[in-house]
């Protein structure tokens, strides 16, 4: 057993000790929540209980490509609402470019695809966008780049946006149901699970519930894990493993203070 105890004094400790040099992150919707994009599975709040009104088969329809190519309204409709540029990253973002900042950051597994932790100083290359994100996009059919100046505006004037070349419907690079995920999570994903690269893993604001992403978690081997999250999910039941219940922006917080590292979180965060 690697940490004294299962508590966050425990994990701050080991945070601090030479054994836990690279910290991997599996994020989700729920870090993003503070800055106020709602979560997906949120009983009442999530988007997809607030889908109904867009007359869709099922809430997932609107991230699958059939649908999209039949009718595009319901996701520009959603994409208008958590267009990035409207959200500023919260403090859990902050909390990771701190991780960055203290060398201990190796790779920032994120299901998000608000670019918050872009935007709040992670180095691109640090992140991989499992999921993809609204940072670019293309044409659904001759697979044209667009602009994105011109997506962001037609987007906020709730127009559709529509290639140059062939008129095809423009999507942002978004991986949809039933798409394949970047390569580069594979890689990495894979890196992870073989190889072992990470001292401790932390799961922070996601349900697990989407695959293949979810099943990183326990892949995972021979490294303590943290499952920062409202609520109890996925399998975090290792000897090694510490769960946190609450908002991740406070438990955030409190460990940054464990660690001595609350100012230039709070820094970091009002920069
Ligand atoms: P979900 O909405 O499924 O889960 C969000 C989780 O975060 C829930 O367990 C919440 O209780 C928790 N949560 C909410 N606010 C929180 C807070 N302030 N602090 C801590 N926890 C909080 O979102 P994801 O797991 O990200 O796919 O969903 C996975 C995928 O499903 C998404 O990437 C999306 C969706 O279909 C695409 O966009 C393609």
């Amino acid at each position: 057993k690697v940490l004294e105890g299962n508590d966050l004094q425990s994990l701050a400790k080991y945070m601090k000790s030479d054994s836990c040099r690279n910290i991997c992150l599996m994020l989700g919707a729920g870090v993003s929540t503070s800055a106020g994009i709602p979560d997906f599975r949120s009983p009442g709040t999530g988007l997809y209980s607030n889908l109904a009104r867009l007359n869709l088969p099922c809430p997932e329809a609107v991230f699958e490509m059939d649908f999209f190519r039949s009718n595009p309204v319901p996701f520009y409709t959603l994409a208008k609402e958590i267009y990035p540029s409207r959200y500023r990253p919260t403090l859990t973002h902050s909390f990771i470019k701190v991780l960055h900042s203290h060398g201990l950051l190796h790779t920032c597994f994120t299901q998000n695809i608000d670019t918050l932790e872009r935007r709040a100083g992670v180095p691109e290359e640090k992140i991989i966008e499992a999921h993809g994100s609204f940072a670019t996009q293309k044409c659904i059919d001759c697979k044209d780049p667009y602009d994105d100046a011109k997506i962001e505006k037609a987007i906020l004037n709730s127009e559709i946006p529509r290639c140059e070349r062939c008129k095809g419907l423009v999507k942002p690079n978004i991986v949809f149901f039933g798409e394949a995920l970047p390569k580069r999570f594979y890689q990495s994903a894979l890196s992870l699970e073989l190889e072992g690269d990470a001292d401790l893993l932390i799961v922070m604001g996601t349900s697990l519930t989407v695959n293949p992403f979810a099943s990183m978690a326990d892949r995972v081997k021979g490294c303590p894990r943290v499952l920062i999250n409202l609520n109890e999910v996925g399998n975090f039941h290792r000897q090694d493993d510490i769960v946190l219940l609450g908002k991740c922006d406070d438990i955030v917080r409190r460990l940054c203070r464990e660690l001595g590292w609350e100012e230039e979180l709070d820094r970091e965060w009002e920069a």
